[in-house]
């Protein structure tokens, strides 16, 4: 009786459609990883609490990456000028280490998230450009020396470029900048390198597709490259939306970048249904609004595939829809590939069909 049906299921499964539900079947027990192992590693963003329960099962089984999405920025890691808090930093480090994940620290270098602390002296005042920069050095040697050998990559300096349309202006004002002027760029990949000569150095920021905002950033790139300063690759963080970036302007940026033997990442991704930040009105996740994501999704990992050569990584910035930067209390973004109930979205599965 045994033989029998086994005999019935083996010749169900060898004919038309019961050889595709057994691929289908093969599928679901495959996470996000697993598509892409031969192309890049897929990350996510999590904060410590992403790393238990149901959550915990999700990651593991779809991501091979995690970036802290606040825990190792300078803020939260260095509150006071001596005293660091690594505790939540390490148990998402552990994590990866006790799941064969990869980690990508961010970030060492921020004009926000970082404490008032680093530009003042005991006076309130601010501090000279030595001090600045010797707090700087001490903060990213003693981080990066901490994780050595367990984060494979660093966002060394993040969104250090200004958004703005007039093309002399190249730096946003940040306090680093207005202290330091533009030299302390390249010592703090100077720093990284010293602390952690095998970590992957990068330049982390968002609206890289932006033609004007792309080519300030390959002007910056490139006159560090030019002077030897050790930065190796570039995050394009892709905050994006369903209708932007378009595949000209992504597939552009992505060839300018490694252009100059950088090596590129997705490091933020999310897939927002609103267009303008400005947007306050809960709008919904229409069927209107799942095609153009869809669509974007569809387009952009086409583009990741065929430029796996340059391509070292695509991260999302957070794990499902119900827990998203995004959302704003009743406004809700659907920016992500699982949905509130960490179901896979419809968006997944033409993620990994190829
Ligand atoms: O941890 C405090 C908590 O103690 C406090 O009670 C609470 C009250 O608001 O705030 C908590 O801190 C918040 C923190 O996230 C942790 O949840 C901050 O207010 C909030 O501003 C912070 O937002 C983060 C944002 O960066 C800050 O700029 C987001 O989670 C994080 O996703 C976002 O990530 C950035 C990347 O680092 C760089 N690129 C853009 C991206 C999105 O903005």
């Amino acid at each position: 009786m045994v033989v029998i049906t086994t005999a019935i299921m083996l010749i169900n499964s060898c004919g038309g459609t019961g050889k595709n539900n057994a691929a289908n079947e093969a599928d679901t027990l495959k996470g996000l990883k697993d598509f892409y192992k031969d192309y890049f590693p897929i990350g996510v963003a999590v904060a410590p609490n992403s790393l238990e329960g149901a959550q915990a099962e999700l990651i593991k089984e779809h991501f091979n990456s995690l970036t802290p999405e606040n825990t190792m920025k300078p803020g939260p890691i260095h509150p006071e000028e001596n005293r660091y808090f690594w505790d939540d930093a390490d148990k998402i480090v552990d994590f990866a280490q006790a799941n064969g994940m990869k980690v990508r620290g961010h970030t060492l270098c921020w004009h926000s998230q970082t404490g008032a602390w680093m530009f003042k002296d005991s006076q309130g005042n601010q501090v000279t450009k030595e001090i600045a920069l010797a707090r700087l050095k001490e903060h990213i040697t003693q981080v990066v020396t901490r994780y050595k050998g367990k984060v494979y990559a660093w966002d060394v300096l993040n969104e250090a470029i200004v958004d703005d349309e007039d093309t002399a202006k190249i730096y946003r004002e940040t306090p680093w900048y207005k202290i330091c002027g533009e030299e302390y760029i390249a010592d703090i990949y100077q720093w990284a390198h010293e602390a952690d000569p095998n970590a992957v150095l990068f330049y982390n920021d968002y609206n890289t597709e932006d033609p004007v905002k792309r080519d300030k950033i390959y002007y910056m790139l490139k006159k560090l490259l030019d002077a030897g300063v050790p930065v190796n690759a570039v995050g394009l963080q892709g905050h994006w939306n369903i209708t932007n970036p378009t595949e000209q302007n992504l597939r552009d940026a992505i060839d300018k970048f490694s252009s100059l033997g950088l090596k590129v990442q997705i490091t933020e991704l999310d897939v927002s249904i609103y267009t303008s930040r400005s947007d306050t009105v809960n709008m919904g996740f229409t069927p209107e609004r799942e095609k153009k994501q869809i669509d974007l999704y569809k387009m952009a990992f086409k583009m990741f595939r065929e430029k796996k050569d340059v391509i070292t990584g695509v991260t999302f910035w957070n794990v499902y829809d119900g827990r998203s930067w995004l959302n704003r209390g009743n406004r809700k973004a659907y920016p992500l590939l699982f949905d509130e109930n960490l179901k896979p979205k419809k968006a997944y599965w033409e993620v990994v069909k190829f």
